[in-house]
C-alpha cells in the first residue's frame, strides 16, 4: 500500500475524531500539501533518516490489549533493581527511604559506582544488594533475576530501550528516566512490548510531581481555569559546561546536538501540561510545527572554553539553540513547548496554562483569576497577578494532597523532592497493584516529539501529524484525577 496515502487516510480519521469529540472547537487541519511533505522520509543534514510513516498509528498486534488500567498482584514489597548509578542514586535514595520498598541489585558500568550504591544502602540499614558491573551488558544478567520487580533505568538515552525492553520481556516493570525513547519506532516497541507483557513501562517524569505542577494540576481539577485552552512549556537550562563534562553526559548527550536539530528534551515541560490538559485521556496530540533558530552557543562556548584540551574543535552542532513547537490538540486546545539549553540564562520551564477561568505563570510563580470573590481574595480581576496574601490562600485550599502528605518525607530530596514524590506515588501504586499515573501510552507520546520536532524543522516547519500510542483509548477515558482524593488512597 502507498504508505503516504495511507498516512494521510490515517491523520483525516483522526481529524474526523476531533469533530466528534470537540463540538465547540473548530479544528483546522493541515493542508494535503503540507501533509505529503510530512509523510514522506526525510534525510538530516547528520546523515540520519526520519522515516517517512512517523506520523501514523499502527495498528495493535493480534492478541495485544491496551494497558491504560492494567493492575497488579499488590506487592508487600516491591522488590527494585537500578541501572544507571549517577541519576539513579536519587532512585537508590528515594527507595531506600520507602518502607515497601527494597534495592535489591545495583547495576553499572563503573564498577566503583556500583559498590557505593550498595555501601550507601547498608548505610541506610538495609541489605546489601546485588552488584552487576564491569561490561555494558551486564544488565542483562540482572534483569534475568526471579526476585525484582522493577527495573529503574537511568543510563544515556541509547540504552533506555532495550534495557526497558530486556526488563519487561523478563517479567519486570520498566521504570525510565526521560525522555523514553529518541525515535518514533522505539516508542512503538515500548508501547507494544508493555501490551504484550502486561508489565508497566513508566516515565520517570519527575516534573508531574513538583510542588507547582500539582497545584496547578489540583486547581485544573477543580475547576479554578475553568475551560483549559492554551498551555506554554519548556526546558531552558543552561547545560553548556555540562555538555562537556566527561564522565557523565559529555560523554553522550552532546551527540544528539550534531544528529537532531528540534526539541531534544521535551518531557520535563510536556508530562505536566499533559496531565493538566488530559492528554491521552479525553484529549489527544493532534499535529505540531516546530521551529528551530540558528545553532550559535554551544559552538562559540566550545571555541572560547576549548573544553577538555580543545578536543571537540572539530564537531558541527546542528541543533538551533531555541527550538519553539506549537502543538495542536484533538480538542483544538494548543501548546507551546521549546527546549534550549545552550543560551546563558536562568533555568525555566514555564510550566502556564490558561482557560477561562484564569491563567497560571511559572519562574516566578504568578496567578490570575478571572473571579476572585468566590475565593475570598482580595484581587480585583484578571488583569493583576494575585498578591502575596492572596497567593498564600490559593496555596492553602488548593496545594496537592499528596504534597500534603509527603512534604515532610520529601525534604531534602532532589529537585525540590520532587524526585521523592515521583518515586514515593509509582511504587505505592505497584505495592496497592494499581495502574500508576501515567503508562506507556504517555512515555511514548512525550517523548515522540524529539523525532517529529526534528522533522517539522528539517521540512520548513511543515505540520507534522502526530500518532496516537494508545490507539484511541483517549477517546474513553477522562483526565488523570487528584492522588489523594482517590477512593484508593483513602
Ligand atoms: N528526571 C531528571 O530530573 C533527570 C536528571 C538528570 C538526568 N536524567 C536522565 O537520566 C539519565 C541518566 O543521566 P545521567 O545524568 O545520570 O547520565 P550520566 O552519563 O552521568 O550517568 C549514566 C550512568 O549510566 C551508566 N551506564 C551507561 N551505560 C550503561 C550500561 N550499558 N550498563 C550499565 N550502566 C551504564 C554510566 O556508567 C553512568 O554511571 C538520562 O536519561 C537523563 O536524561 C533525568
Amino acid at each position: 500500500m502507498n504508505k503516504t496515502r495511507s498516512s494521510r487516510r490515517d491523520f483525516l480519521k483522526v481529524s474526523a475524531l476531533a469533530g466528534l469529540g470537540a463540538s465547540a472547537a473548530r479544528i483546522s487541519t493541515p493542508s494535503a500539501a503540507a501533509q505529503d511533505v510530512a509523510t514522506e522520509p526525510v534525510t538530516l543534514p547528520s546523515g540520519i533518516v526520519i522515516k517517512g510513516d512517523v506520523s501514523v498509528t499502527r495498528p495493535r498486534p493480534a492478541g495485544q490489549q491496551p494497558v491504560h488500567d492494567l493492575t497488579t498482584q499488590p506487592l508487600d514489597k516491591v522488590r527494585v533493581g537500578v541501572i544507571g548509578l549517577h541519576r539513579g542514586m536519587a532512585h537508590v535514595d528515594a527507595c531506600l527511604k520507602i518502607e515497601f520498598c527494597e534495592v535489591v541489585a545495583v547495576c553499572d558500568v563503573f564498577d566503583d559506582r556500583a559498590k557505593n550504591a550498595a555501601n550507601e544502602c547498608e548505610k541506610a540499614g538495609a541489605k546489601a544488594p546485588a552488584i552487576y558491573s564491569g561490561t555494558e551488558h551486564i544488565w542483562e544478567k540482572m534483569v534475568e533475576r526471579d526476585d525484582l520487580d522493577v527495573v529503574y533505568i537511568a543510563t544515556p538515552w541509547s540504552w533506555h530501550v532495550p534495557m526497558a525492553l530486556g526488563a519487561m520481556e523478563h517479567g519486570k516493570h520498566a521504570f525510565v528516566e526521560v525522555a523514553a525513547a529518541v525515535t518514533v519506532d522505539d516508542c512503538w516497541k515500548l508501547v507494544d512490548t508493555s501490551e504484550r507483557t502486561r508489565r508497566h513501562c513508566v516515565l520517570l517524569e519527575n516534573c508531574c510531581y513538583g510542588e507547582n505542577e500539582m497545584f496547578v494540576l489540583n486547581m485544573a481539577r477543580e475547576g479554578v481555569f475553568g475551560d483549559l485552552t492554551h498551555a506554554e512549556c519548556a526546558y531552558l537550562h543552561d547545560l553548556r559546561g555540562v555538555l562537556f563534562s566527561l564522565g557523565t553526559e559529555g560523554d553522550w548527550r552532546r551527540d544528539y546536538h550534531w544528529q537532531y536539530n528540534g526539541n531534544l528534551y521535551p518531557t520535563h515541560g510536556l508530562g505536566p501540561v499533559a496531565q493538566y490538559l488530559g492528554l491521552g485521556r479525553g484529549d489527544q496530540l493532534h499535529y505540531l510545527v516546530s521551529m528551530s533558530s540558528p545553532e550559535k552557543s554551544l559552538t562559540k562556548y566550545r571555541d572560547e572554553v576549548k573544553p577538555n584540551g580543545g578536543r571537540h574543535a572539530q564537531e558541527k552542532y546542528l541543533c538551533g539553540d531555541m527550538n519553539t513547537s506549537i502543538i495542536k490538540t484533538v480538542l483544538g486546545r494548543t501548546i507551546m513547548i521549546q527546549h534550549d539549553v545552550v543560551s546563558p540564562r536562568p533555568y525555566s520551564r514555564i510550566n502556564a496554562l490558561y482557560g477561562t477561568g484564569g491563567t497560571f505563570f511559572d519562574y516566578p510563580e504568578r496567578l490570575a483569576i478571572n473571579d476572585p470573590k468566590p475565593y475570598g481574595l482580595k484581587s480585583k480581576g484578571p488583569d493583576e497577578w494575585l498578591e502575596g496574601e492572596d497567593m498564600k490562600q490559593m496555596r492553602d485550599k488548593f496545594t496537592h494532597p499528596l504534597w500534603r502528605k509527603l512534604r515532610e518525607r520529601a525534604e531534602g530530596a532532589g529537585h525540590g523532592g520532587m524526585d521523592f514524590v515521583i518515586n514515593w506515588n509509582n511504587l505505592h501504586r505497584l505495592h496497592k497493584g494499581q495502574t500508576p499515573d501515567s503508562v506507556v501510552y504517555d512515555a511514548a507520546a512525550w517523548s515522540s516529539i524529539i523525532e517529529l520536532s526534528s522533522k517539522s524543522v528539517a521540512t520548513g516547519s511543515v505540520p507534522v501529524p502526530m500518532p496516537d500510542f494508545g490507539r484511541g483509548i483517549w477517546q474513553s477515558l477522562s483526565p488523570l484525577g487528584i492522588a489523594g482524593k482517590e477512593p484508593s488512597e483513602s
